[in-house]
């Protein structure tokens, strides 16, 4: 059944028409018509001028796999002074098939006193797991070698690994596989996964109650893990249930950064980010949790959304604890 949420006409009428863009685009025989959704997925050109008080420009990691990233520096990032901005590495959601880091859709900036670094990742059904996980981790390693080159202000040993939605998936496994490499400068120091992207084969409460909910419904969760985990998977693959019945890693034993997962009350994927945030715990991580209860899929990105302005919040609590700490 569909939930009942009060929301501002004009996002109403946005919903149905990504909705409607979303379903045209995918073909029967599960491909994506990507030239029909580039139509629609509109650009933003990177800007020398300050905008809100933040510039932008794209770095080129590796051409031939179009691996780029879309680097915000905030007024004073480029000044000598201000050398210990922290960095966010960014991944943006999408489902791991929708959107680029120039997206109209999510090229914003957070107004966060931080260095971001958005990278673009390649997108499914074309790439499937893993290439998502090895664009995200091999801009970690450019970052490392070619931090100096970039002339980027900020600190490299004060590095958050950030994402929502199908991204935040993405930061989680990507933290995972640069526990186990030896970075020379990068230090992950934090992680914020907003409303992460994680499933199982299980139908959930949330699942049940709010399969038609805004921006995510259960027909199109399932899309997305088919279109991204390895033909002939289930969604107990463990880049999907993480702490699940196949799940390939103990996390006891990995080395992670400090938590924060975010939860969208009306989220329909929450008691899978619940699951996430409990497991981590589990394994004896440092992890905090964040309900937003007005919340559903993908509400921080609506700056239209009185919610949206809570996640900013608590992002920044979350951040400047660890920086003081
Ligand atoms: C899916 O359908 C499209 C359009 O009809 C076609 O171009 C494409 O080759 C098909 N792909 C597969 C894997 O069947
Ligand atoms: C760039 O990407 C291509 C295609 O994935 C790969 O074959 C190549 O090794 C990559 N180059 C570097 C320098 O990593």
């Amino acid at each position: 059944m569909s939930t009942s949420l009060k929301l501002p006409w004009k996002l109403h009428i946005l919903f149905h028409l990504i909705y409607f863009i979303q379903k045209l685009c995918v073909r029967s025989n599960g491909t994506l018509n990507r030239r029909l959704h580039n139509l629609f997925d509109l650009k933003n050109p990177p800007t020398k001028t300050p905008k809100n008080g933040v510039s932008t420009s794209d770095t080129v990691i590796n051409s031939s796999r179009n691996l780029w990233f879309r680097l915000y520096t905030p007024q004073g990032g480029d000044n000598e002074e201000n050398s210990n901005f922290p960095i966010i590495i960014y991944f943006h959601g999408g489902g791991f098939t929708f959107f680029k880091a120039d997206s109209f859709a999510y090229d914003n900036s957070l107004e966060l006193q931080a260095v971001i670094i958005s990278v673009n990742y390649r997108l499914a059904p074309e790439h499937k797991f893993p290439s998502q996980y090895e664009d995200g981790f091999e801009a970690l390693k450019f970052l490392d070698e070619n931090f100096d080159k970039l002339s980027i202000n900020a600190d490299p040993g004060l590095c958050f690994i950030a994402g929502d939605s199908a991204g935040g998936n993405l930061a989680h496994h990507v933290a995972v596989k640069a526990a186990k490499y030896e970075f020379q400068r990068v230090k992950l120091i934090g992680y914020l996964a907003i409303q992460p992207f994680f499933g199982g084969e299980e139908r959930t409460e949330a699942e049940k109650c709010n399969s038609r909910a805004p921006v995510l419904t259960l027909e199109s969760t399932d899309w997305f893990w088919k279109a991204f985990l390895p033909d002939g998977s289930d969604r107990d693959h463990p880049a999907a249930n993480v702490f699940g019945p196949k799940s390939a890693v103990d996390m006891s034993q990995v080395e992670f950064p400090e938590t924060l997962v975010f939860i969208g009350g009306s989220d329909i994927l929450k008691d899978w980010q619940r699951r996430y945030y409990e497991g981590l715990k589990k394994a004896g991580k440092e992890v905090h949790l964040v309900e937003i209860p007005g919340a559903f899929h993908g509400s921080y990105a609506f700056k239209e959304l009185k919610e949206s302005s809570l996640f900013v919040k608590e992002i920044k609590i979350f951040m400047k604890r660890i920086l003081t700490d």
